[in-house]
C-alpha cells in the first residue's frame, strides 16, 4: 500500500522538522504550524492524535494485535477479542492484525493471505466497528519494522532468552528456530509504542511480553530522553487464559496438533457440540470450580462468561445434576453465542472487499501517526543528518 500521504517523510522532511521540545508547536520549515501536544512521558510524540475527547480529555489509547496463524478459537475470543468489542466505545483504539509476527514460525504466502483475510472477516463479524476503531494489517504500516530494529538496540539478549513464549514455541530447539522468533517481542514492544498506547487487552500469557514492551520503553527514555508512553496490559481475572478441551493443564492454542483442543469461532453446531461431549473432566460428579478441578473449572468460566454469569451461579444451577446434563447445556450456551457471529462471517465471505477495505483505510489513519511517532523517534537517537 502507498505510502504517506499528508504527513510528510523521509530524510528531507524530518530533517526540515523541528521539534521544539516542550513548547506548544511541532514546526515544519516552511509549511504550515502544527499543534500538538507538550513532549511529556505521556504523550511524547509530538503526533496529531485521532479526535477522541470526550468532555475535552483525550481518551486513553488501545492498541492490541492478533496473528493470522492457525485456527482462531474461543481462548482468543474471551480472552481478548471481546473485550476488544465490549470496550471499544470507552477508549481510541488501534487493533492490528500481526502478519508480521506470523512470520516467525513457518508459513506460506498463500496460508498467511488466507488468514490474514479470514481473521479480518472474524474482527468485523465479532463487532469490531471501524467507526469506533483503526483496524489495520502490520505490514502495511513500515514503521512497525523500522521501530523494532531501533529497539533491538535496547533490548537485552537476556530478556529475549528469559521469554516463556520463545521458550514454548521454540519448543527447545533453539538452533533450528527463526531469528524472527526470538526478536519476536521487541516487534511487538514496536506495534504498541509506536501509537503511545496506554492500555494493551491481551490475555494472560502476553504479560511478559508487555513487561518487556515497558522496560524497553523505560530504557529508551532514560536513554534518549522521554519519547515514549509506558503501557499498562488490561488482563481480566476471568477468560485470560482458557484452557484447552482436551487437556485443562495446558492453555487452548490456535496451533494445537488436535482440533479437539479447541472450540474454532468458525465450528458448526455440531462440531462443537461434539467437542463440548468430548472435553476432559475432573473426577467425582459435582460441577464445581476449585484447584482441585481444572478441567469443570474451565469449562464453568466458558459458560459464566458466555452467559455473562458468575461460576458460582452456575454451579448452583447444576447443583446435584452432574457433567451430562452441564456438557449438553454448555455445547448450546457455545453454539448459541457463536451463531451470530458465524452469520455476520459468512456474508463477509462472500464479500471479500469489504473487510480490505476496512483495513485499506485503517492502514492509512494509522500510517499517519506512525509515521510522525518515527521522525520523532529518529531525531531522538541521532539518525539522520
Ligand atoms: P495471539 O495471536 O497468540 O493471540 C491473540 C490474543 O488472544 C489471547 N489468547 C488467549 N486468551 C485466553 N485464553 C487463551 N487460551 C488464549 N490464547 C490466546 C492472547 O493473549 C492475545 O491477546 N503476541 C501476540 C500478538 C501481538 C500483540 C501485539 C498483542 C503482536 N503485537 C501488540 C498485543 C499488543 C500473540 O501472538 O497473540
Amino acid at each position: 500500500m502507498a505510502g504517506n500521504a499528508s504527513i510528510p517523510h523521509g530524510r528531507a522532511a524530518y530533517n526540515a522538522r523541528t521539534i521544539a521540545r516542550g513548547s506548544r508547536q511541532l514546526c515544519l520549515k516552511g509549511s504550515k504550524r502544527l499543534s500538538a501536544p507538550v513532549v511529556t512521558e505521556r504523550t511524547a510524540g509530538a503526533v496529531p492524535r485521532m479526535d477522541s475527547t470526550v468532555s475535552g480529555e483525550r481518551r486513553q489509547r488501545v492498541f492490541s494485535g492478533i496473528q493470522p496463524s492457525g485456527n482462531f478459537h474461543i481462548g482468543n475470543y474471551l480472552g481478548a477479542i471481546r473485550n476488544w468489542v465490549t470496550q471499544q466505545a470507552l477508549y481510541e483504539n488501534m487493533f492490528c492484525i500481526v502478519d508480521l509476527h506470523a512470520l516467525s514460525l513457518p508459513t506460506t504466502p498463500d496460508a498467511l493471505r488466507r488468514n490474514t483475510q479470514s481473521l479480518a472477516n472474524i474482527l468485523l463479524a465479532s463487532g469490531l466497528d471501524p467507526q469506533q476503531s483503526i483496524i489495520f494489517i502490520q505490514s502495511d504500516v513500515r514503521e512497525h519494522a523500522e521501530l523494532c530494529w531501533l529497539l533491538n538496540s535496547v533490548t537485552q539478549f537476556g530478556e529475549l532468552r528469559r521469554m516463556t513464549q520463545f521458550k514454548d514455541k521454540g519448543g527447545g530447539q533453539d538452533e533450528g528456530v527463526s531469528a524472527a522468533l526470538f526478536v519476536y517481542p521487541v516487534l511487538q514492544a514496536a506495534d504498541i509504542l509506536l501509537y503511545d498506547t496506554d492500555l494493551v487487552p491481551v490475555g494472560e500469557d502476553q504479560k511478559q511480553h508487555i513487561e518487556l514492551t515497558r522496560d524497553a520503553a523505560s530504557r529508551f527514555n532514560a536513554r534518549y530522553g522521554t519519547t515514549f508512553v509506558l503501557p499498562k496490559p488490561d488482563i481480566k481475572p476471568e477468560g485470560a487464559r482458557i484452557m484447552a478441551l482436551d487437556d485443562p493443564t495446558v492453555k487452548m492454542s490456535k496451533s494445537a496438533a488436535s482440533p479437539n483442543n479447541y472450540i474454532a469461532l468458525s465450528d458448526d453446531a455440531d462440531t462443537i457440540r461434539r467437542k463440548v461431549r468430548r472435553a476432559v473432566t475432573d473426577s467425582g460428579s459435582d460441577v464445581t470450580a476449585g484447584p482441585d478441578k481444572p478441567a469443570l473449572t474451565n469449562l464453568l468460566t466458558i459458560f459464566g462468561l458466555f452467559t455473562s454469569q458468575s461460576i458460582s451461579s452456575v454451579e448452583e444451577q447444576y447443583a446435584g445434576k452432574g457433567y451430562g446434563a452441564f456438557k449438553t447445556d454448555l455445547a448450546e450456551v457455545v453454539v448459541d453465542a457463536l451463531s451470530p457471529i458465524q452469520q455476520r462471517l459468512a456474508e463477509l465471505e462472500a464479500n471479500p472487499t469489504a473487510a480490505r477495505d476496512v483495513l485499506t483505510a485503517g492502514a492509512d489513519r494509522a500510517r499517519e501517526q506512525a509515521s510522525a511517532k518515527m521522525a520523532h523517534v529518529r531525531e531522538r537517537m541521532g539518525l539522520g543528518l
